[in-house]
């Protein structure tokens, strides 16, 4: 029986399955094909519910709960941020997901989106890249050297062929961890000691780095004429990576604009800065980079719909390569309306043991 005749089964994919799924399609196979699942469901952003992710926010961090549909599918992913976690050997960033039947409600997948989230972050980001960076950029500089860095570099050099990397954090072991993990994927790889001399010669600036402040990694010198700025860590209030100054000389393109004045580097904008969305320049309703002099920044917070595709691409995979785990998550009557007796059944058959 196949994943979608199965009625009142849910396919549930644990981190284990997740792995052994991303290693099966492979690595770069999976940032790709999922990079076009995203390119192809910004294309009908118009066609999605929107609504800026509900966040619970705390000192420590914050839990954030991210629904959308298409009218067809329904998705939401559950997903946290604590930057001090990882000094109790927690990551900064776990995630879960659901995505269901509009038709009848039921869920179709319930999927770890730990590692999906770091694949669909560095797809996204890479999209973006794709459409705002300078053609034949080979060189990005990664400050935040921590558990997204790794999957940036990847999705970077599969979609754009970015393979000289300039890595810095201030904790130099991450940097090693980095540099280590990617050893012998074709990069040319540079441990820097600063940000400064991270930032030499790169095309591309990724800023990936976890702290729940006002932060200002990269400063207005640090950011010559031409370059692509791809802001992934400022995701929060009160959270962000980049000066005002560098803002205010940069073309600005976001996911979602309510959602990023509240979330993203944006914050430190007034409300009426002009951004541009992404997935306009996608479709070719609004200009992207229009000259190589042009700093472009994508403020990424992260919004619904890349889970969404992710959601949709993995449910689509599994169901090809018949990898999953057979989930007892719907209750299942023999007749619908008559649940109380499927509980009276199991008592009987309890009390017989
Ligand atoms: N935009 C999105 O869609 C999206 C998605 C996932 C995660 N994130 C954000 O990305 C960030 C990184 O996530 P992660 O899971 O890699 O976290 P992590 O804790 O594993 O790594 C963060 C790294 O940043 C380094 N760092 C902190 N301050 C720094 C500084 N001033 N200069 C240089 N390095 C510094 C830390 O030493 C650490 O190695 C988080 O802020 C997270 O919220 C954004």
């Amino acid at each position: 029986m196949t994943i979608d005749q199965k009625l009142n089964v849910v396919p549930f994919i644990s981190v284990d399955h997740m792995m052994k799924l991303v290693l099966k399609v492979g690595i770069d196979t999976f940032l790709i094909e999922l990079a076009a699942t995203i390119e192809e469901d910004f294309r009908r952003w118009p066609a999605f519910d929107k609504t800026p992710r509900v966040a619970s926010h705390s000192h420590e961090g914050v839990i954030e709960l991210m629904p959308t549909s298409d009218g067809t599918l329904y998705g939401f992913k559950y997903v946290n941020g604590h930057p001090k976690n990882t000094r109790q050997g927690r990551q900064t960033v776990t995630a879960f997901g659901v995505l269901s039947d509009v038709g009848n409600g039921y869920p179709m997948l319930l999927s770890e989106m730990t590692i999906l989230t770091a694949l669909r972050t560095a797809a996204t980001s890479a999209v973006a890249a794709k459409f705002l960076a300078r053609s034949g950029s080979r060189t990005m500089a990664i400050i935040g050297n921590g558990a997204q860095s790794e999957f940036q570099a990847r999705a970077f050099k599969a979609l754009l062929g970015t393979d000289k990397l300039r890595l810095f954090d201030i904790d130099p072991s991450a940097t090693r961890k980095c540099a280590r993990n990617l050893e012998g994927l074709g990069f040319t790889i540079v441990e820097c000691g600063s940000v400064e001399e991270a930032v030499e010669g790169a095309d591309i600036v990724t800023t990936v780095t976890a702290d729940k402040q006002y932060a200002t990694i990269l400063s207005d010198n640090h950011v010559g004429p031409g370059v692509h700025i791809n802001a992934v860590g400022g995701d929060c209030p009160g959270k962000t990576e980049l000066s005002k100054d560098i803002l205010l000389r940069s073309d600005i393109f976001v996911e979602y604009p309510p959602q990023t004045r509240i979330e993203g580097e944006i914050q430190q904008l007034p409300s009426d800065h002009a951004v541009t969305e992404v997935w306009q320049v996608i479709t070719g309703e609004a200009v992207g980079r229009r000259n190589d002099g042009q700093i472009t920044l994508f403020d990424s917070v992260g919004f619904a719909i890349e889970d969404f595709s992710a959601l949709r691409y993995v449910r689509a995979k599994i169901a090809e390569l018949n990898m999953f785990e057979e989930l007892d998550l719907l209750a299942d009557p023999d007749d619908p309306r008559d649940l109380y007796g499927m509980l009276l059944r199991c008592e009987k058959k309890l009390s017989a043991v």
